[in-house]
């Protein structure tokens, strides 16, 4: 009842920009390559029509891409698209970076993201919504900015090779810096206690503005999708945020709640999960600890929904040793392959849920 009430507010409040799901650029069928330069052309104007493609020139120059379509969105298919959320805050808004993807690409590795020009591969068949961004086909650049990539370019090509029959849809809600505590706290995990916390509510102290953007910008999605779909599943990539004492020490009950109100909104009882635990430690042992909390909460609630949900710890991602950074240490220091290997692993989590 609450919920409803939310959300009836948000959509007065909402101005985020619709997905299109219709108007994609269908390559042709055949002689792909003798029509190459007329499909470069077609999809540069094309995409500055529909959004569906980002423009060649928010690239670094060294790069030389050119955005090619491929595997196109379904137009003919009896299969419900099969809907994602993936929500959480830095690492799952996504800093790796696209010129060390590119640089791994030159050495060998995780050539299939690109053609055998050097094109970066874009998938149609898999859409993904970001907030205040159009809903943009799976490729690089859905990251922080157009330099980056984040977990849902793993996830997406993982989940859409094992499903190759259906429209895949991404929904991904994620913002820097916020806590399940206050910005993501869940409407049943009630008001909570931070009215005077130093890490502000932002909007006028009420809580939960975060969550309720998310289901805000879900509900549009599913809204203009005038397909059949079937929500599957659920990805949560979040902590950082939560490692003070008094948020680690709810952050157990907070995830519960969590999962039990998106799995009632959305009207889907074993809506499957999957928790990625955050893999990096910084700064003091005391901090350490404080991370630990949130990761052993994380772990518990796992335990609580054996069958629908897993856990995937980022440790097993991270190359902490390498001495070529990104960034300034943070978000795994911009590590292009931790970011896609987390988002592979994460879908091999979420088809294991879904027996696939
Ligand atoms: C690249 O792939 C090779 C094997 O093909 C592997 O030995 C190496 O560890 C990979 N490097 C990275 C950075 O993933
Ligand atoms: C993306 O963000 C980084 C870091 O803030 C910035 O240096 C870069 O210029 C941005 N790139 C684009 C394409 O906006
Ligand atoms: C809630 O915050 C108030 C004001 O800072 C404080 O006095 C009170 O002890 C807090 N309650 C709990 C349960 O933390
Ligand atoms: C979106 O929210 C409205 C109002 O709460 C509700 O009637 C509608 O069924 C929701 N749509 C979807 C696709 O969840
Ligand atoms: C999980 O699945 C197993 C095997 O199918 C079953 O025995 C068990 O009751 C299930 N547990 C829950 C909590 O649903
Ligand atoms: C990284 O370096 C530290 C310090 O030299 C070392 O203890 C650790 O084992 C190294 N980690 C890996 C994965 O090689």
């Amino acid at each position: 009842m609450r919920l409803e009430m939310e959300r009836k507010e948000e959509d007065d409040e909402y101005d985020g920009l619709l997905p299109q799901m219709t108007g994609s650029v269908s390559p042709p069928q055949h002689s792909r390559h003798a029509y190459y330069t007329v499909l470069v052309f077609l999809l540069l104007s094309l995409s500055a029509l529909f959004g569906i493609t980002k423009p060649i020139n928010s690239l670094d120059s060294e790069l030389a891409v050119v955005w090619k379509d491929e595997d196109d969105w379904l137009s003919e298919t009896s299969q419900p698209v099969q809907v994602f959320l993936m929500a959480g805050q830095s690492n799952m808004v996504g800093f790796g970076s696209v010129q060390h993807l590119h640089s791994l690409i030159e050495k060998g590795n995780y050539t299939h993201l690109v053609d055998e020009n050097d094109q970066w591969r874009v998938r149609s068949r898999v859409r993904v919504v970001l907030p205040s961004r159009q809903v943009e086909s799976l490729t690089i650049g859905l990251g922080f900015n157009e330099s980056f990539i984040g977990p849902e370019l793993g996830f997406g090509w993982t989940i859409s090779e094992a499903l190759p029959k259906h429209n895949i849809l991404i929904i991904k809600t994620a913002w820097d810096g916020y806590s399940l505590a206050v910005n993501f706290r869940p409407p049943s995990a009630g008001l909570g206690n931070y009215t005077n916390f130093r890490h502000k509510p932002f909007i006028d102290e009420k809580y939960g503005a975060a969550y309720r953007e998310m289901m805000s910008i879900v509900n549009h999605s599913l809204a203009a999708l005038d397909e059949p779909y079937e929500i599957k599943g659920f990805v949560w990539f979040q902590g950082w945020a939560d490692q003070s004492p008094q948020k680690n020490s709810e952050y157990k009950t907070n995830l519960v709640h969590l999962i039990q109100d998106i799995r009632s909104a959305l009207d889907v009882p074993d809506l499957c999960f999957v928790i990625g635990e955050c893999g990096q430690y910084r700064g003091k042992p005391k901090d350490q600890e404080n991370l630990q909390r949130v990761r052993d909460a994380q772990k518990a609630v796992t335990e609580l929904f054996p069958n629908t949900s897993q856990l995937v710890d980022a440790r097993a991602f991270t190359h902490e040793n390498r001495t070529e950074h990104y960034n300034t240490g943070f978000h795994y220091h911009g590590h292009a392959d931790t970011y896609y290997d987390i988002g592979v692993a994460f879908g091999d989590a979420m088809l294991e849920l879904m027996g696939v």
